[in-house]
């Protein structure tokens, strides 16, 4: 085995689930890391090792916390390779569900609405595709089971993952789960109530609630009992005494149980339990009760136990959980990412089933929720995603609750930083990729077929979706496919952003083999005719930076971003009219006052509390003595990047 494969263990719990391509993994290979940004307000460079991510080893005395950008099969099986295997004491994921319907986050121009130019206009509104959520069921199990087998290896021997899914895949990733933790590693399946009513629909009863799994390693995993007060309405009912010298309320309580039991003494009187039933006190503790007043007699002389109202602990939480209400229109939380989940429920979670300082990972990020609540209740956390957008998203919020954190001297975890595993930066065109491809190549669409895309030329067309590479899972699909057409003469070409290396030879192979059906793939990602579209104008700005004395003077004076006005639709020349501040487009600037061409150290932020805000633009910064390089990044509202640096 060469060295660096790590051995995936194999899952053998029971029942499993089969589907097409079904193959566990025995070895996964870590990933070149690139470390992109250093959040790191109080300047503890030390902590970090440059340009490659830090092992556990190095870390674990000195965290700081990790924002991964990249495909988290790679990120997992990098974290196992940096040494994190059963580091993790809490996992929680919210995988993309087979939903068939886009994610998208709705991105608003900055400054817009108060400006008033065009308000009411949807232009405004850039529809950014977050993720591409259309996959079949085989791939699907597939993705998950990979992941799920490399989160176990992750997992620590007390921890445990909790699975955010919904009716969609439910059924399905349970069974996933009792194969790769075992059934005896089920703990709870959590109802959460997403709506109080259900959306407008023609038929069935309208769906309201999401299914979390929560799984563990150990039979007695970290476990941290949570108490919800009961309702006001039957706290009224039930504690309805109220004792006159000191006011307190208090209910009475049924002495005794279903059993048998002795008689016990209760002060003079020897009272035998009614039939089939036991005292629930002992013969001490009944003394003690009748010391303390906590004894009292019905008419019947039957003893009772008063429970006061101030020592209710409230009741135990179920595994219904009704009271979490997802992120409405008005949320001040809402970040206008689709799929977000309310800090509450993450809130719940990580208490429940983690302490102060843990790990807790979730490569599924999304908007941040997970990081943030983390961060907020002291936990040390690991984030992942594979669209850009979604880390900029989470890198924006955290730099939010870290500053604030610092300002009141409440974070031992006060540095993050975000590496890059792999090149993603094409995430940001994925699914208007798809219809680009059958533009800019001039496939013929079909809507009839339930496999074949189109057409080109003669030759049948399958495009496979751009949020994976070519496998040989998807050339397995097309060949059990053309088995159920065998009339079928017509060659095939297969249009695909990248491909597997065990590709090529398969196909090879399968030409040699067929004299009909011959595959051909277009790789867009390599294809010099076709792939030209793919290269999209980055945006551009003008940025004066200066220096006076100790200080560095900055100014962006000019920002434009092509995509932004590609997608706003609108002519380059109307754009100044609609939209005069160029601020508008920018959704932060980070600065680094000693850039050292590689990483960024984010020294200071300005990210715009609210979103009708826009960035200052001009700023005064203290910058080292000596000769040093002051870079200037600008993130605009589609989370695409500009960077300016200038040597003082
Ligand atoms: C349902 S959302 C998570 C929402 C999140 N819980 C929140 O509160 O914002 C799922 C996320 O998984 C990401 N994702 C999908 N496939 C991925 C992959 N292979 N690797 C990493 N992230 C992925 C998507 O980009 C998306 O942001």
């Amino acid at each position: 085995m060469p060295e660096n494969k790590i051995k995936v263990t194999t899952a053998t719990g029971r029942p499993m689930l089969h589907w097409v391509g079904k193959k566990p993994l025995d070895y996964v290979k870590g990933f070149p890391t690139q470390l992109v940004e250093v959040f790191d307000p109080l300047s503890q460079r030390s902590l970090r090792a440059e340009g490659k991510a830090i092992s556990y080893n190095e870390l674990k005395d000195n965290w700081h916390n990790l924002l991964f950008h990249g495909d988290n099969k790679e990120v997992l099986a990098t974290l196992l390779e940096l040494g994190f295997r059963r580091k993790i004491d809490l996992i929680y994921i919210d995988p993309p569900f087979k939903s068939g319907a886009d994610y998208v986050r709705k991105v608003e121009l900055r400054g817009l609405k108060n400006l008033g130019r065009i308000e009411e206009d949807e232009a405004s509104i850039l529809q950014q595709t977050m993720y591409f959520d259309i996959w079949n069921n085989d791939t699907y199990l597939q993705f998950m089971y990979e992941r799920l087998m490399l989160l176990k290896e992750l997992l620590a021997e007390m921890g445990s993952i909790y699975v955010h899914l919904d009716w969609h895949v439910g059924h399905y990733v349970k069974l996933l789960m009792d194969e790769v933790f075992g059934s005896d590693g089920f703990r709870n399946e959590i109802v959460w109530q997403k709506l109080s009513t259900p959306k407008a629909q023609t038929l069935g009863f309208g769906n309201i609630h999401d299914v979390i799994l929560w799984y563990s390693k150990s039979n007695e995993p970290k476990f941290k009992e949570i108490r919800l007060a009961h309702k006001e309405e039957y706290l009224k009912k039930m504690y309805r005494f109220v004792e006159p010298d000191t006011g307190r309320r208090y209910r009475l309580h049924d002495f005794t149980q279903k059993g048998q039991g002795e008689p016990r003494k209760f002060g003079n009187k020897i009272l035998k339990p009614p039939p089939g039933k036991h005292w629930i006190w002992s013969q001490e503790k009944i003394d003690e009760g009748l010391k303390k007043g906590l004894i009292v007699f019905s008419n019947t002389g039957m003893p009772q136990i008063k429970r006061y109202l101030d020592e209710v602990e409230g009741h135990r939480l179920s595994d219904l959980w009704t009271d979490i209400k997802p992120i409405g229109s008005v949320a001040t939380e809402r970040l206008f990412f689709e799929t977000q989940k309310p800090e509450a429920l993450l809130e719940r979670i990580i208490k429940t089933s983690s302490s102060e300082d843990d790990i807790i990972l979730d490569c599924f990020i999304g908007s941040g929720t997970t990081a943030r609540v983390a961060q907020k209740l002291g936990r040390r956390w690991i984030g992942c995603d594979i669209n850009k957008g979604a880390i900029h998203l989470t890198s924006r919020e955290l730099q939010k609750i870290i500053s604030e954190q610092i300002k009141n001297k409440e974070t031992k975890y006060p540095t993050f930083s975000i590496y890059k595993v792999n090149d993603y930066d094409l995430q940001l065109l994925k699914t208007e990729a798809i219809e680009l491809a059958v533009q800019h190549i001039g496939i013929q669409r079909t809507r009839t077929d339930r496999f074949f895309d189109g057409y080109l030329g003669k030759n049948l067309v399958k495009i496979i979706d751009f949020n994976h590479p070519l496998t040989l899972l998807d050339l397995q699909l097309l060949q059990d496919e053309l088995k159920k057409r065998p009339d079928e003469d017509r060659d095939i070409t297969i249009v695909c952003l990248g491909k597997e290396l065990a590709v090529d030879s398969w196909i090879d192979e399968w030409n040699k083999k067929h004299p009909v059906n011959k595959i051909k793939v277009i790789e867009l990602k390599t294809d010099k005719k076709y792939g030209s579209f793919l290269i999209h104008k980055p945006a551009e700005a003008k940025v004066k930076i200066e220096r006076r004395d100790t200080k560095a003077i900055i100014e962006i004076q000019d920002f434009i971003s092509p995509t932004i006005i590609e997608r706003l639709n609108i002519d380059n020349k109307l754009f100044k009219v609609k939209i005069p501040d160029f601020r508008s487009m920018i959704d932060c600037v980070l600065i680094d006052t000693n850039y050292n061409d590689s990483t960024f150290h984010i020294i200071f932020s300005d990210v715009p509390e609210r979103k009708n805000d826009l960035v200052s633009g001009k700023y005064e910064i203290e910058v080292p003595k000596d000769k040093t390089k002051v870079a200037v990044k600008i993130i605009d509202m589609l989370g695409e990047e500009v960077l300016f640096a200038e040597e003082l």
